[in-house]
């Protein structure tokens, strides 16, 4: 099975640190954004392969997944042989490009990817969002396999004030991803048969309150879907669009997860307050990081 991440972004949220560095490619501690979500992608069983659909403007994506034996070489030679370890790490993972020439939409991304899914279902991982445990699609796999190798989405409340920005899915829920008792059908772990998607409605229109958060797992008939889809909202060819008109063919499922399960970069804020929260994780960085934050901060972190 193929994942594909979407990377063709312009990055504005980012500038003026993306006039020359793509997005994807900012650290969160020492380690670039779409790393993370390559290998988070890598993790169930069965993916293979990542397709990065990516902009001609930002070759250095591509580049940094390359081998560099030079420098691997010049850092072994210098005794680093940890860094030089992670330089080759990451020119071997088995990622692939694909390119969209036009910004045209998140189900226009995913459709370049067609040539390399193929007939084959396949992931979709938004790049501003990564799960350090990689375990999301890992169960979002578990789920399609008990219905049948269904398309299956994850979802997750959101506050009515935000329901505008997302992609909004109806439905009802079926049951839980272990079996457990759930005391609200929007609990962590629920399982939603999907009736219908909408993406970015007002939230006087919203057919509920469970956002996209951006982890697919979808079958091939979406690609065909794609190459006949309109623009939606914000004038864009919208995925979730295409997903409306998959479930006049097919079920589809969506799992609810806890967004906080993931780490969010997409704004600077998020991206800062990810990079506080992997420095926590570290034991490398966590007590410089607790001394320059000082007493004061300590104390709101508490
Ligand atoms: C995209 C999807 C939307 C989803 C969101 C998650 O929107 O179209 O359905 O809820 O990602 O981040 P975008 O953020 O690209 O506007």
């Amino acid at each position: 099975m193929k994942a594909v991440i979407p990377a063709a972004g312009l990055g504005t949220r980012f500038l003026p640190a993306t006039k020359s560095t793509p997005k994807e490619l900012l650290p969160v501690i020492n380690k670039p954004v779409i790393q993370y979500v390559v290998e988070e992608a890598l993790e169930p069983s069965g993916v293979d392969e990542v397709v990065i659909v990516n902009s001609r403007e930002k070759p250095q994506i591509e580049s940094y997944f390359k081998v560099d034996g030079g420098f691997e070489d010049t850092l072994r030679r210098r005794g680093k042989q940890q860094e030089a370890d992670a330089v080759r790490e990451a020119g071997s993972l088995p990622v692939s490009f694909v390119y969209q020439d036009d910004p045209r939409g998140l189900g226009h991304a995913v459709l370049c990817a067609k040539p390399v899914t193929q007939d084959e279902p396949f992931l979709v991982l938004l790049g501003d969002y990564f799960v350090p445990d990689r375990a999301m699609c890992v169960r979002m796999k578990e789920v399609s396999e008990r219905y049948g190798g269904a398309s299956v989405i994850a979802v997750a409340p959101v506050p009515a004030d935000q329901v505008s920005r997302y992609g909004i899915i109806a439905g009802e829920c079926v049951g839980s991803f272990d079996g457990s008792r759930l005391s609200s059908d929007e609990d962590e772990g629920a399982v939603w048969k999907v009736t219908g998607l909408v993406e970015k409605p007002a939230v006087e229109d919203a057919p509920s309150h469970l956002f996209i958060v951006g982890r697919y797992l979808l079958t091939p008939r979406i690609m065909e879907l794609l190459q006949t889809q309109g623009v939606g909202a914000g004038g864009e060819i919208q995925l979730t669009d295409a997903m409306q008109r998959l479930l006049d063919e097919e079920d589809m499922y969506a799992l609810v997860v806890d967004p906080d399960e993931g780490c969010d970069t997409g704004t600077p804020a998020a991206w800062a307050a990810t990079n506080a929260r992997l420095a926590l994780r570290d034991p490398e960085v966590r007590p410089a990081f607790l001394e320059a934050l000082g007493e004061q901060a300590l104390k709101q972190l508490k």
